[in-house]
Protein backbone atom coordinates (compact mmCIF):
# COMPACT_ATOMS: atom_id res chain seq x y z
CA UNK A 1 0.00 0.00 0.00
CA UNK A 2 3.21 2.38 1.52
CA UNK A 3 4.64 1.72 -2.28
CA UNK A 4 1.43 2.07 -4.30
CA UNK A 5 0.96 5.70 -2.70
CA UNK A 6 4.84 6.16 -3.07
CA UNK A 7 4.16 5.49 -6.92
CA UNK A 8 1.90 7.71 -7.05
CA UNK A 9 2.73 10.61 -5.62
CA UNK A 10 6.20 10.43 -7.70
CA UNK A 11 4.01 9.88 -10.73
CA UNK A 12 2.18 13.42 -10.50
CA UNK A 13 5.79 14.90 -9.97
CA UNK A 14 6.98 13.07 -13.21
CA UNK A 15 9.52 10.78 -10.83
CA UNK A 16 9.60 8.07 -9.14
CA UNK A 17 10.50 6.42 -6.16
CA UNK A 18 11.42 3.05 -4.62
CA UNK A 19 8.68 1.29 -2.89
CA UNK A 20 10.88 1.04 0.15
CA UNK A 21 13.89 1.27 1.75
CA UNK A 22 14.53 -2.63 1.24
CA UNK A 23 13.64 -2.39 -2.39
CA UNK A 24 16.61 0.31 -2.22
CA UNK A 25 19.54 -2.40 -0.78
CA UNK A 26 18.02 -4.79 -3.10
CA UNK A 27 18.83 -2.86 -6.19
CA UNK A 28 21.96 -1.31 -4.99
CA UNK A 29 23.50 -4.55 -4.17
CA UNK A 30 21.96 -5.91 -7.16
CA UNK A 31 24.04 -3.47 -8.66
CA UNK A 32 26.87 -3.74 -6.45
CA UNK A 33 26.75 -7.74 -6.95
CA UNK A 34 27.78 -8.98 -10.08
CA UNK A 35 30.52 -10.47 -12.66
CA UNK A 36 33.18 -8.35 -10.07
CA UNK A 37 32.28 -10.50 -7.30
CA UNK A 38 31.91 -13.87 -8.92
CA UNK A 39 34.85 -13.73 -11.16
CA UNK A 40 37.06 -10.75 -10.47
CA UNK A 41 37.09 -11.01 -7.14
CA UNK A 42 38.34 -14.43 -6.80
CA UNK A 43 40.58 -14.35 -9.38
CA UNK A 44 42.52 -11.14 -7.92
CA UNK A 45 42.13 -12.41 -4.80
CA UNK A 46 44.24 -15.77 -5.97
CA UNK A 47 46.71 -14.15 -8.04
CA UNK A 48 47.42 -11.48 -5.89
CA UNK A 49 48.76 -13.20 -2.56
CA UNK A 50 45.59 -14.18 -0.91
CA UNK A 51 45.12 -13.06 2.29
CA UNK A 52 47.11 -9.77 1.59
CA UNK A 53 44.84 -8.81 -1.22
CA UNK A 54 41.45 -10.03 1.04
CA UNK A 55 42.52 -7.93 3.91
CA UNK A 56 43.65 -4.68 2.18
CA UNK A 57 40.56 -5.39 -0.22
CA UNK A 58 38.39 -5.10 3.18
CA UNK A 59 40.38 -2.02 4.16
CA UNK A 60 39.74 -0.14 0.87
CA UNK A 61 36.07 -0.83 0.62
CA UNK A 62 35.20 0.49 4.39
CA UNK A 63 38.44 3.53 4.15
CA UNK A 64 37.81 4.94 0.29
CA UNK A 65 34.99 2.76 -1.17
CA UNK A 66 32.05 3.40 1.48
CA UNK A 67 32.95 7.12 1.83
CA UNK A 68 32.58 7.33 -1.90
CA UNK A 69 29.86 5.50 -2.40
CA UNK A 70 27.87 7.42 0.56
CA UNK A 71 28.39 10.37 -1.31
CA UNK A 72 27.20 9.14 -4.76
CA UNK A 73 24.25 8.25 -3.35
CA UNK A 74 23.63 11.51 -1.14
CA UNK A 75 24.05 13.71 -4.20
CA UNK A 76 21.53 11.88 -6.27
CA UNK A 77 18.82 11.62 -2.98
CA UNK A 78 19.62 15.66 -3.07
CA UNK A 79 19.33 16.24 -6.60
CA UNK A 80 16.16 13.89 -7.26
CA UNK A 81 17.00 13.50 -11.17
CA UNK A 82 19.39 12.64 -13.57
CA UNK A 83 23.05 11.93 -12.16
CA UNK A 84 24.18 15.40 -14.17
CA UNK A 85 20.79 17.37 -13.09
CA UNK A 86 21.65 16.20 -9.24
CA UNK A 87 25.28 17.15 -9.57
CA UNK A 88 24.22 20.92 -10.98
CA UNK A 89 21.42 21.28 -7.95
CA UNK A 90 23.96 20.61 -5.67
CA UNK A 91 27.13 22.37 -6.72
CA UNK A 92 24.47 25.82 -7.30
CA UNK A 93 23.45 25.40 -4.01
CA UNK A 94 26.62 25.37 -2.73
CA UNK A 95 27.58 28.46 -4.66
CA UNK A 96 30.11 26.21 -7.11
CA UNK A 97 29.88 25.98 -10.83
CA UNK A 98 27.29 24.15 -13.10
CA UNK A 99 30.27 22.92 -14.81
CA UNK A 100 30.48 19.86 -11.96
CA UNK A 101 27.33 18.43 -13.98
CA UNK A 102 30.10 17.42 -16.46
CA UNK A 103 31.53 14.58 -13.71
CA UNK A 104 27.99 13.00 -13.98
CA UNK A 105 28.09 13.36 -17.63
CA UNK A 106 31.30 11.58 -17.97
CA UNK A 107 30.02 9.25 -15.36
CA UNK A 108 26.61 8.06 -17.57
CA UNK A 109 28.88 7.95 -20.61
CA UNK A 110 30.96 5.56 -18.79
CA UNK A 111 28.59 3.53 -17.59
CA UNK A 112 26.67 3.39 -21.16
CA UNK A 113 29.77 2.13 -22.06
CA UNK A 114 30.62 -0.87 -19.47
CA UNK A 115 27.28 -1.89 -20.33
CA UNK A 116 28.20 -2.62 -24.17
CA UNK A 117 30.57 -5.10 -22.59
CA UNK A 118 29.51 -6.02 -19.56
CA UNK A 119 26.35 -7.71 -21.78
CA UNK A 120 28.52 -9.24 -23.61
CA UNK A 121 30.11 -11.11 -21.08
CA UNK A 122 26.58 -11.76 -19.83
CA UNK A 123 26.22 -13.04 -23.06
CA UNK A 124 28.77 -15.33 -22.42
CA UNK A 125 27.35 -16.81 -19.32
CA UNK A 126 23.95 -17.64 -21.04
CA UNK A 127 26.20 -19.42 -23.29
CA UNK A 128 27.65 -21.75 -20.32
CA UNK A 129 24.17 -22.29 -19.41
CA UNK A 130 22.89 -23.48 -22.65
CA UNK A 131 25.91 -25.51 -22.60
CA UNK A 132 25.30 -27.38 -19.10
CA UNK A 133 21.62 -27.27 -19.47
CA UNK A 134 22.49 -29.74 -22.88
CA UNK A 135 24.49 -31.92 -20.72
CA UNK A 136 22.34 -32.17 -17.86
CA UNK A 137 19.36 -33.43 -20.39
CA UNK A 138 22.13 -35.70 -22.21
CA UNK A 139 23.67 -37.04 -19.32
CA UNK A 140 20.99 -36.27 -16.55
CA UNK A 141 21.79 -34.51 -13.41
CA UNK A 142 23.84 -36.95 -11.52
CA UNK A 143 26.85 -37.15 -13.57
CA UNK A 144 29.90 -34.57 -13.33
CA UNK A 145 29.78 -31.80 -16.18
CA UNK A 146 30.95 -32.98 -19.50
CA UNK A 147 31.33 -36.53 -18.77
CA UNK A 148 33.29 -38.91 -21.13
CA UNK A 149 34.60 -36.17 -22.84
CA UNK A 150 38.08 -35.20 -22.40
CA UNK A 151 39.98 -32.20 -21.23
CA UNK A 152 41.07 -30.84 -24.14
CA UNK A 153 37.45 -31.21 -25.19
CA UNK A 154 35.84 -29.11 -22.37
CA UNK A 155 39.00 -26.72 -22.57
CA UNK A 156 37.52 -25.94 -25.77
CA UNK A 157 34.72 -24.57 -25.15
CA UNK A 158 36.01 -20.93 -24.31
CA UNK A 159 37.79 -20.75 -27.47
CA UNK A 160 35.23 -21.97 -29.43
CA UNK A 161 32.58 -19.67 -28.45
CA UNK A 162 34.97 -16.40 -28.16
CA UNK A 163 36.03 -17.11 -31.70
CA UNK A 164 31.83 -17.40 -32.66
CA UNK A 165 31.25 -13.36 -33.09
CA UNK A 166 27.30 -14.99 -34.59
CA UNK A 167 26.78 -16.57 -31.52
CA UNK A 168 28.29 -13.89 -29.04
CA UNK A 169 26.98 -11.13 -30.46
CA UNK A 170 22.92 -12.89 -30.83
CA UNK A 171 23.76 -13.46 -27.24
CA UNK A 172 24.68 -10.06 -26.48
CA UNK A 173 21.83 -8.82 -28.22
CA UNK A 174 19.71 -11.61 -26.45
CA UNK A 175 21.20 -10.26 -22.36
CA UNK A 176 20.76 -6.61 -23.49
CA UNK A 177 16.89 -7.28 -24.97
CA UNK A 178 16.57 -8.83 -21.44
CA UNK A 179 18.01 -5.98 -19.72
CA UNK A 180 15.74 -3.61 -21.17
CA UNK A 181 12.63 -5.81 -20.86
CA UNK A 182 12.72 -4.35 -16.73
CA UNK A 183 14.48 -0.95 -17.26
CA UNK A 184 11.73 0.08 -19.55
CA UNK A 185 8.92 -0.90 -17.36
CA UNK A 186 10.36 1.47 -14.54
CA UNK A 187 11.88 2.20 -11.30
CA UNK A 188 9.46 0.11 -9.26
CA UNK A 189 7.59 -1.98 -12.36
CA UNK A 190 10.58 -3.18 -13.05
CA UNK A 191 14.19 -2.41 -11.83
CA UNK A 192 13.19 -3.16 -8.32
CA UNK A 193 11.18 -6.52 -9.37
CA UNK A 194 13.98 -7.96 -10.77
CA UNK A 195 16.34 -6.68 -7.63
CA UNK A 196 13.26 -8.12 -5.33
CA UNK A 197 13.09 -11.57 -7.01
CA UNK A 198 16.61 -12.38 -8.42
CA UNK A 199 19.31 -11.25 -5.25
CA UNK A 200 17.15 -13.68 -3.37
CA UNK A 201 17.58 -16.36 -5.64
CA UNK A 202 20.73 -15.02 -6.17
CA UNK A 203 21.66 -15.60 -2.51
CA UNK A 204 19.89 -18.55 -2.09
CA UNK A 205 22.09 -20.57 -4.71
CA UNK A 206 25.71 -18.96 -3.73
CA UNK A 207 24.88 -20.34 -0.19
CA UNK A 208 23.85 -24.10 -1.53
CA UNK A 209 26.60 -24.64 -4.08
CA UNK A 210 28.56 -22.75 -1.60
CA UNK A 211 27.26 -25.63 1.24
CA UNK A 212 27.75 -28.39 -1.16
CA UNK A 213 31.74 -27.18 -2.11
CA UNK A 214 32.50 -27.57 1.66
CA UNK A 215 31.78 -31.20 1.65
CA UNK A 216 34.47 -31.82 -0.90
CA UNK A 217 37.09 -31.44 1.71
CA UNK A 218 38.59 -28.44 0.34
CA UNK A 219 37.91 -26.12 2.84
CA UNK A 220 41.35 -26.05 5.32
CA UNK A 221 42.80 -25.13 1.27
CA UNK A 222 40.71 -22.60 0.12
CA UNK A 223 40.55 -20.55 3.37
CA UNK A 224 44.40 -20.91 3.40
CA UNK A 225 44.66 -20.08 -0.56
CA UNK A 226 42.29 -16.82 0.46
CA UNK A 227 43.20 -15.78 3.74
CA UNK A 228 46.81 -16.65 4.96
CA UNK A 229 47.93 -13.13 5.38
CA UNK A 230 51.73 -13.12 4.23
CA UNK A 231 53.01 -8.98 4.45
CA UNK A 232 55.90 -9.86 2.24
CA UNK A 233 52.97 -9.69 -0.66
CA UNK A 234 51.19 -6.61 0.00
CA UNK A 235 52.95 -4.65 -2.89
CA UNK A 236 52.25 -1.92 -4.42
CA UNK A 237 50.89 -3.49 -7.21
CA UNK A 238 48.41 -5.75 -4.85
CA UNK A 239 46.99 -2.36 -3.37
CA UNK A 240 46.46 -0.69 -6.68
CA UNK A 241 44.34 -3.73 -7.98
CA UNK A 242 42.56 -4.22 -4.64
CA UNK A 243 41.75 -0.54 -4.69
CA UNK A 244 40.45 -0.74 -8.44
CA UNK A 245 38.29 -3.84 -7.24
CA UNK A 246 36.76 -2.42 -4.51
CA UNK A 247 35.23 0.40 -7.11
CA UNK A 248 34.33 -1.65 -9.50
CA UNK A 249 32.69 -4.12 -7.30
CA UNK A 250 30.21 -0.88 -5.50
CA UNK A 251 29.66 0.09 -8.88
CA UNK A 252 31.32 3.80 -8.55
CA UNK A 253 32.35 6.59 -10.58
CA UNK A 254 29.72 6.11 -13.13
CA UNK A 255 27.21 7.74 -11.90
CA UNK A 256 24.90 4.25 -11.73
CA UNK A 257 24.55 4.79 -7.32
CA UNK A 258 23.53 8.44 -7.98
CA UNK A 259 21.23 7.56 -10.48
CA UNK A 260 19.83 5.03 -8.18
CA UNK A 261 19.67 7.63 -4.77
CA UNK A 262 17.70 9.67 -6.75
CA UNK A 263 14.43 7.37 -6.18
CA UNK A 264 15.46 7.61 -2.32
CA UNK A 265 13.08 8.76 -0.07
CA UNK A 266 13.90 12.06 1.95
CA UNK A 267 13.60 9.64 5.57
CA UNK A 268 16.14 6.67 4.45
CA UNK A 269 19.48 7.04 6.73
CA UNK A 270 22.13 6.99 3.69
CA UNK A 271 24.97 6.61 6.33
CA UNK A 272 23.70 3.47 7.66
CA UNK A 273 22.14 2.05 4.05
CA UNK A 274 25.38 2.49 2.54
CA UNK A 275 26.97 0.55 5.12
CA UNK A 276 24.72 -2.27 4.42
CA UNK A 277 25.14 -2.01 0.55
CA UNK A 278 29.08 -2.16 1.20
CA UNK A 279 28.45 -4.67 3.57
CA UNK A 280 26.81 -7.23 1.86
CA UNK A 281 28.68 -6.50 -1.44
CA UNK A 282 31.81 -7.34 0.46
CA UNK A 283 30.50 -10.66 1.51
CA UNK A 284 29.58 -11.90 -1.85
CA UNK A 285 32.63 -10.82 -3.12
CA UNK A 286 34.64 -13.59 0.08
CA UNK A 287 31.80 -16.24 -0.35
CA UNK A 288 32.67 -16.79 -3.89
CA UNK A 289 36.14 -17.02 -2.79
CA UNK A 290 34.55 -20.27 -0.78
CA UNK A 291 32.34 -21.14 -3.56
CA UNK A 292 34.03 -21.31 -6.31
CA UNK A 293 38.14 -22.62 -4.82
CA UNK A 294 37.13 -25.96 -2.78
CA UNK A 295 35.25 -27.11 -6.30
CA UNK A 296 38.49 -25.99 -7.79
CA UNK A 297 41.15 -27.55 -5.42
CA UNK A 298 39.02 -30.87 -5.21
CA UNK A 299 39.49 -31.37 -8.35
CA UNK A 300 43.28 -31.19 -7.97
CA UNK A 301 43.43 -27.63 -10.70
CA UNK A 302 45.24 -24.55 -10.65
CA UNK A 303 43.34 -21.76 -10.16
CA UNK A 304 43.54 -19.32 -13.12
CA UNK A 305 44.08 -16.13 -13.19
CA UNK A 306 41.17 -13.61 -14.76
CA UNK A 307 38.35 -14.99 -17.19
CA UNK A 308 39.86 -18.46 -17.50
CA UNK A 309 38.78 -18.80 -13.72
CA UNK A 310 35.22 -18.93 -14.36
CA UNK A 311 35.11 -20.37 -18.20
CA UNK A 312 37.75 -23.07 -18.16
CA UNK A 313 39.08 -24.05 -14.69
CA UNK A 314 35.30 -24.02 -13.00
CA UNK A 315 33.61 -26.01 -16.16
CA UNK A 316 37.20 -28.71 -15.61
CA UNK A 317 36.32 -28.89 -11.83
CA UNK A 318 32.74 -29.20 -12.46
CA UNK A 319 33.47 -32.01 -14.34
CA UNK A 320 35.39 -34.06 -11.74
CA UNK A 321 32.15 -34.18 -9.17
CA UNK A 322 29.25 -35.64 -8.27
CA UNK A 323 26.46 -33.81 -9.25
CA UNK A 324 28.57 -31.21 -11.48
CA UNK A 325 26.61 -31.16 -14.55
CA UNK A 326 23.46 -29.87 -12.42
CA UNK A 327 25.54 -27.73 -10.19
CA UNK A 328 27.28 -25.95 -12.73
CA UNK A 329 24.47 -25.40 -14.18
CA UNK A 330 22.86 -23.54 -11.11
CA UNK A 331 26.05 -21.68 -10.65
CA UNK A 332 26.46 -20.30 -14.33
CA UNK A 333 22.28 -19.11 -13.60
CA UNK A 334 23.66 -17.59 -10.80
CA UNK A 335 26.43 -15.61 -12.30
CA UNK A 336 23.50 -14.26 -14.89
CA UNK A 337 20.92 -13.21 -12.51
CA UNK A 338 23.89 -11.50 -10.73
CA UNK A 339 24.85 -9.71 -14.03
CA UNK A 340 21.35 -9.06 -14.80
CA UNK A 341 20.86 -6.52 -11.99
CA UNK A 342 24.10 -5.02 -12.53
CA UNK A 343 23.34 -4.32 -16.26
CA UNK A 344 20.14 -3.12 -15.44
CA UNK A 345 22.07 -0.58 -13.15
CA UNK A 346 24.45 0.46 -15.87
CA UNK A 347 21.55 0.96 -18.32
CA UNK A 348 19.60 2.86 -15.98
CA UNK A 349 22.10 5.93 -15.64
CA UNK A 350 21.96 6.65 -19.40
CA UNK A 351 18.05 6.20 -19.46
CA UNK A 352 17.27 8.58 -16.98
CA UNK A 353 19.67 10.81 -18.69
CA UNK A 354 17.93 10.61 -21.79
CA UNK A 355 14.26 10.90 -20.77
CA UNK A 356 15.80 14.43 -19.04
CA UNK A 357 17.68 15.71 -21.33
CA UNK A 358 16.21 14.66 -24.63
CA UNK A 359 12.88 14.66 -23.38
CA UNK A 360 12.15 11.05 -24.48
CA UNK A 361 9.97 8.89 -22.64
CA UNK A 362 11.17 6.02 -20.46
CA UNK A 363 10.45 3.22 -23.22
CA UNK A 364 12.19 5.03 -25.90
CA UNK A 365 14.90 6.32 -23.97
CA UNK A 366 15.81 2.89 -23.13
CA UNK A 367 14.98 1.60 -26.59
CA UNK A 368 17.66 4.15 -27.53
CA UNK A 369 20.62 3.38 -25.41
CA UNK A 370 19.76 -0.50 -25.87
CA UNK A 371 20.10 -0.06 -29.54
CA UNK A 372 23.28 2.08 -29.08
CA UNK A 373 24.89 -0.46 -27.09
CA UNK A 374 23.77 -3.17 -29.02
CA UNK A 375 25.88 -1.60 -31.86
CA UNK A 376 29.26 -1.04 -29.77
CA UNK A 377 28.35 -4.85 -27.47
CA UNK A 378 28.61 -6.76 -31.07
CA UNK A 379 31.78 -5.08 -32.00
CA UNK A 380 32.95 -5.75 -28.99
CA UNK A 381 31.48 -9.55 -29.01
CA UNK A 382 33.28 -9.63 -32.58
CA UNK A 383 36.69 -8.36 -31.47
CA UNK A 384 37.58 -11.66 -29.64
CA UNK A 385 37.06 -13.52 -33.19
CA UNK A 386 37.00 -11.87 -36.43
CA UNK A 387 37.92 -8.35 -35.71
CA UNK A 388 40.76 -9.71 -32.65
CA UNK A 389 43.44 -7.93 -35.15
CA UNK A 390 41.62 -4.07 -34.93
CA UNK A 391 43.28 -2.25 -31.76
CA UNK A 392 41.20 1.25 -32.18
CA UNK A 393 43.18 3.13 -29.48
CA UNK A 394 46.54 0.88 -30.17
CA UNK A 395 48.59 3.93 -30.70
CA UNK A 396 48.20 5.06 -26.94
CA UNK A 397 50.62 2.97 -24.89
CA UNK A 398 47.96 1.76 -22.29
CA UNK A 399 45.28 0.86 -25.53
CA UNK A 400 48.13 -1.45 -26.96
CA UNK A 401 47.58 -4.75 -28.41
CA UNK A 402 44.04 -4.55 -27.10
CA UNK A 403 40.89 -5.21 -29.26
CA UNK A 404 37.60 -3.36 -28.68
CA UNK A 405 35.89 -5.04 -25.72
CA UNK A 406 39.55 -5.01 -23.98
CA UNK A 407 40.17 -1.73 -24.87
CA UNK A 408 36.56 -0.77 -23.64
CA UNK A 409 37.44 -2.53 -20.14
CA UNK A 410 40.13 -0.44 -19.79
CA UNK A 411 39.00 2.87 -20.73
CA UNK A 412 36.48 2.57 -18.32
CA UNK A 413 38.28 0.43 -15.03
CA UNK A 414 41.83 2.53 -15.38
CA UNK A 415 40.53 6.35 -16.17
CA UNK A 416 36.72 6.95 -16.72
CA UNK A 417 35.82 5.20 -13.25
CA UNK A 418 38.57 6.60 -11.04
CA UNK A 419 38.46 10.27 -12.67
CA UNK A 420 34.85 9.53 -11.89
CA UNK A 421 35.14 8.75 -8.40
CA UNK A 422 38.19 10.91 -7.49
CA UNK A 423 36.20 14.31 -8.89
CA UNK A 424 32.92 13.00 -6.67
CA UNK A 425 35.10 12.68 -3.53
CA UNK A 426 36.83 16.11 -4.25
CA UNK A 427 32.90 17.62 -4.79
CA UNK A 428 31.63 16.61 -1.75
CA UNK A 429 34.80 17.03 -0.04
CA UNK A 430 35.55 21.14 -1.04
CA UNK A 431 32.58 22.38 -3.16
CA UNK A 432 29.54 21.00 -1.36
CA UNK A 433 28.15 23.22 1.35
CA UNK A 434 28.62 21.61 5.00
CA UNK A 435 25.17 22.78 6.12
CA UNK A 436 23.30 20.66 3.21
CA UNK A 437 25.82 17.84 3.75
CA UNK A 438 25.08 17.66 7.75
CA UNK A 439 21.44 17.48 6.73
CA UNK A 440 21.57 14.70 4.36
CA UNK A 441 24.48 12.16 5.32
CA UNK A 442 22.98 10.66 8.70
CA UNK A 443 26.28 10.56 10.12
CA UNK A 444 26.76 13.00 13.68
CA UNK A 445 29.43 13.62 15.62
CA UNK A 446 32.94 12.13 15.18
CA UNK A 447 31.98 10.03 12.08
CA UNK A 448 30.59 13.03 10.43
CA UNK A 449 34.30 14.47 10.86
CA UNK A 450 36.06 11.25 9.64
CA UNK A 451 33.84 11.28 6.84
CA UNK A 452 34.66 14.45 5.57
CA UNK A 453 38.40 13.53 6.28
CA UNK A 454 38.55 10.93 4.16
CA UNK A 455 36.62 12.54 0.96
CA UNK A 456 38.91 15.40 1.57
CA UNK A 457 41.84 14.19 1.53
CA UNK A 458 42.37 10.25 1.57
CA UNK A 459 40.42 9.14 -1.14
CA UNK A 460 41.18 12.14 -3.52
CA UNK A 461 44.95 10.99 -2.94
CA UNK A 462 44.52 7.05 -3.02
CA UNK A 463 42.42 7.86 -6.64
CA UNK A 464 44.96 9.83 -7.78
CA UNK A 465 47.24 7.10 -6.88
CA UNK A 466 45.21 4.71 -8.86
CA UNK A 467 44.80 7.06 -11.78
CA UNK A 468 48.56 7.18 -12.33
CA UNK A 469 49.31 3.78 -11.71
CA UNK A 470 46.81 2.92 -14.49
CA UNK A 471 48.16 5.10 -17.06
CA UNK A 472 51.59 5.13 -16.47
CA UNK A 473 52.17 0.94 -15.36
CA UNK A 474 55.87 0.79 -16.21
CA UNK A 475 56.52 3.82 -14.21
CA UNK A 476 54.80 2.71 -11.70
CA UNK A 477 56.40 -0.52 -11.48
CA UNK A 478 60.01 1.06 -11.47
CA UNK A 479 58.61 3.41 -8.64
CA UNK A 480 57.73 0.22 -6.76
CA UNK A 481 60.64 -2.03 -7.62
CA UNK A 482 62.74 1.00 -5.98
CA UNK A 483 60.49 0.53 -2.51
CA UNK A 484 60.80 -3.33 -2.65
N1 LIG B 1 29.57 -3.73 -9.57
C1 LIG B 1 29.39 -4.54 -10.74
C2 LIG B 1 30.16 -5.83 -10.57
O1 LIG B 1 30.85 -6.00 -9.56
O2 LIG B 1 30.09 -6.66 -11.46
C3 LIG B 1 29.82 -3.83 -12.01
C4 LIG B 1 29.18 -2.47 -12.17
C5 LIG B 1 27.80 -2.37 -12.18
C6 LIG B 1 29.95 -1.36 -12.27
C7 LIG B 1 27.18 -1.13 -12.26
C8 LIG B 1 29.37 -0.12 -12.37
C9 LIG B 1 27.99 -0.01 -12.36
F1 LIG B 1 27.41 1.16 -12.44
Amino acid sequence: MQGYFNHMAAAGSGHENWSSRSAFILAAVGSAVGLGNLVRFPAEAGTNGGGAFVLFYIFCVVLIGLPVLLSEILIGRHGQAAAPSSFRKMAQESGGSKAWGMVASLGVFSAFLILSFYCVLGGWVLYYIGLFAADVLATGPTTGAFAGQSFEQVDSYFGAMVSDGLATGLLDVVFLGITVFFVARGVTGGIEKVAVYLMPAFFFLLVGITIYGMFGGALGQTVDYLFTFEPSKLTGEVMLAAVGQAFFSLSLGVAGMVTYGAYVGRDVNLASTSGIIAGADTAVALIAGLCIFPIVFVAGLEPSGGLGLMFQTLPHAFSDIPFGTLIGLAFFIMVAFAALTSSVSLMEAPTSWAMERLGLTRVSAAVSVTVAAGVLGVLSALSTGALSSFHPLGFIPMFEGLGILDALDTFTGKLTMPIGALLTAVFIGWVASRRLLDDENGLSGGLHHFWLFLVRWFCPLVLTLILFGGVFPKTTAQIFAAFN
